[in-house]
């Protein structure tokens, strides 16, 4: 596998996820070690997006997700289930999507920059193993269209580490 991303100019961001997915697969092929596949999809949907923040929090105690490999500013260490919106998603078990991360009650504000956020959990087990979370500094930049591209790279990740 080469280590050039390729993402095509001019293309939309649903035509950028199409293009990166099977370049994710195949950077993840044959790497059992989670830190670093996480670590390679962190850079891959930075330099895809360049998202303001782009990372993972593992849970590795319960009910508490922990700082995992990501790229962007300085961040939280550790977020409790029950506090943000990564802590909303490890405890529903469900992608949330903020547009407004002013009017999300009890959002944890890493960097003043952050507007809108996209949270996606990894569940296993009945559990929620990591969640894979998206800041950007626009109101509203997430939708559908992300959840269903970012899910589905949340769901390689499960087929490769949580099965
Ligand atoms: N905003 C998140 C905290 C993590 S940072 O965005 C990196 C939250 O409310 O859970």
């Amino acid at each position: 596998m080469s280590e050039d991303l390729h993402i095509p100019d001019g293309a939309t961001r649903e035509e950028i996820y199409a293009a990166i997915l099977p370049q994710i697969e195949a950077v993840m092929s044959g790497v059992d070690d989670l830190i670093a596949n996480l670590a390679n999809i962190s850079a891959i949907l930075k330099q895809a997006f360049d998202f303001h923040w782009v990372g993972f929090y593992r849970t590795t105690s319960p009910k508490l997700l922990m700082l995992g490999p990501f790229q962007g500013p300085l961040a939280c260490v550790s977020i409790p289930f029950d506090k943000g919106v990564c802590g909303a998603a490890a405890a529903t078990h469900k992608t949330v999507i903020v547009d407004d991360v002013d009017q999300f009650p009890g959002h944890i504000a890493c960097s003043s920059l952050s507007k809108s956020e996209i949270v996606v959990p990894l569940v296993a087990d009945g559990e929620t193993k990591l969640v894979l979370d998206i800041d950007s500094d626009k109101v509203g930049d997430f939708s559908a269209v992300d959840q269903t591209y970012l899910e589905q790279i949340v769901a390689l990740i499960k087929r490769q580490h949580f099965t």
